[in-house]
């Protein structure tokens, strides 16, 4: 723990970076099985709130891994330290008066309950897709259930690691029975439905 620190307020608020920007900022906690396409809908959202002229930006399992969390594997505690530092760092975004849009399984609601405690009550949208186990071990596109169920692989998500599937997320995705296209429009429809972006595309809060 460190000791002998002192807050240091800062300078330029999140208020005043929200006005500059013309938008409310918050996360969108995109969780669910490996392969459930969490990442690909995150990107899609991603892509059409750019289009919009809406910061944000993509925070990827897979990719955080390759850095900030790359001393991290997938033990229960190390996925609670990941998605603790995750938390943090979305925090961060928020401040920064942009939309981070968050892809990791985050499997344990507790953890996810944490990361909703760091911010204000409106900042954390929890987006659970939700795609059948069945269907994201077909998809399998980085071959990695195959090596779970051949035991190359442990603790893997959903073969021998739990999902604790959220009980009341902001919204639910299901990425078996809509289209990619489709997906991502749920959650602008979402985001509008708040104000958070006005429904002629143009800037909300
Ligand atoms: S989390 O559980 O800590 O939230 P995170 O989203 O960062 O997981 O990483 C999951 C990604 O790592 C998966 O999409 C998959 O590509 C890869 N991976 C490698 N090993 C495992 C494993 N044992 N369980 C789950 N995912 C794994």
């Amino acid at each position: 723990m460190s000791t002998n620190i002192v807050w240091h307020e800062a300078t330029v608020t999140k208020e005043d970076r929200r006005r500059r920007n013309g938008h409310h900022s918050g996360i969108l906690w995109f969780t669910g099985l490996s392969g459930s396409g969490k990442s690909t809908i995150a990107n899609a959202v991603s892509k059409k709130l750019f289009q919009l002229g809406i910061q944000n930006y993509v925070l990827d399992g897979d990719n955080i891994r390759h850095g900030l969390n790359k001393d991290l594997g997938f033990s229960a505690e190390d996925r609670t330290e990941n998605i603790r530092r995750i938390g943090e760092v979305a925090k961060l975004f928020v401040d920064s008066g942009q939309f981070v849009l968050t892809a990791f399984i985050s499997p344990f609601a507790q953890d996810r309950q944490l990361v909703r405690s760091l911010v204000e009550e409106e900042e954390f949208i929890e987006i659970y897709v939700k795609c059948p186990l069945e269907e994201c071990e077909k998809r399998d596109p980085k071959g990695l259930y195959r090596k779970a169920r051949n035991g190359e692989i442990r603790d893997f998500t959903g073969i021998d690691s739990p999902y604790e599937a959220p009980i009341s997320p902001e919204l639910i995705i299901e990425t078996d029975r809509y289209s990619i296209e489709e997906c991502a429009d749920q959650v602008l429809a979402y985001l509008r439905q708040k104000h958070f972006i006005k429904g002629d595309g143009s800037y909300g809060v």
